[in-house]
């Protein structure tokens, strides 16, 4: 299976929720898990390399992936239906190179955030998106919300994005998110993202 993370917009939380879902799906679902980071910025492989020289074990495998090779790699994770693999997109979906990376998706995990310009990118994202790869689940996830604040579009945006896809529950803006990397999700972050990833794996991830 394959799912990849994805927005047009930048730092909305991609790279982070890679980290969470592989750790989950491994630590917690047992699933064979292999993260394929197609940055350029490749954040969660050097998260990853740094993990190692720790001299943790990694509960799953990071490859730092050229787009070039996906069509090949795609055929290895199509072999193995059981295996996941997670898909880490840039933040600049300028790369014809993914254009195999979004046909071949199985589930689209989306971050995004309640201001005025993340809605467009990630509306524009999704235009594209089912263009290219029309059967594709989408699942939108809230990220970084506020307690504090009142989203005036909240309910606007929600209403907008189901028409393309389903609206998980929102993750709040917290520094502990920040302290997630391969090998762990901190403690604090479970009661928030556990919720919202059994939702996901429920409806989409378990055959
Ligand atoms: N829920 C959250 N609470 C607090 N900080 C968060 C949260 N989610 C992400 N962050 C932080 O926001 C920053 C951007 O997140 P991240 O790198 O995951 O985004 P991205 O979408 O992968 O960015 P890029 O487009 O550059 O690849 C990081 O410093 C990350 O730690
Ligand atoms: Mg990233």
């Amino acid at each position: 299976m394959i799912i990849i993370i994805g927005n047009q917009k930048g730092g909305c939380g991609k790279s982070t929720l890679v980290l969470l879902l592989a750790n989950y799906l491994t630590l917690i679902k047992k699933c064979k898990v292999t993260v394929l980071d197609t940055d350029y910025q490749q954040s969660v492989s050097q998260k990853f390399q740094k993990a190692k020289i720790l001299e943790n074990v990694e509960p799953y495998e990071v490859l730092a992936l050229e787009l070039e090779t996906y069509p090949d790699m795609k055929e290895v994770f199509a072999a193995n239906p059981t295996d996941i693999a997670l898909v880490d997109l840039p933040g600049k979906l300028d790369d014809d190179g993914l254009l195999p990376v979004f046909q071949s998706a199985n589930l689209v995990i989306c971050p995004f955030a309640y201001d005025e310009f993340s809605f467009e990118s990630t509306i524009l994202f999704s235009v594209v998106l089912r263009k290219i790869n029309p059967e594709v689940s989408i699942v939108y996830v809230p990220n970084r919300v506020k307690a504090n604040v009142k989203y005036e579009t909240q309910v606007d945006v929600d209403l907008q994005l189901s028409k393309f896809g389903s609206v998980t529950k929102a993750l709040p803006d917290r520094i502990d998110f920040q302290r997630t990397n391969t090998f762990q999700i901190p403690l604090s972050v479970y009661p928030v993202v556990l919720p919202v990833f059994d939702k996901i794996f429920k409806d989409h991830i378990k055959k």
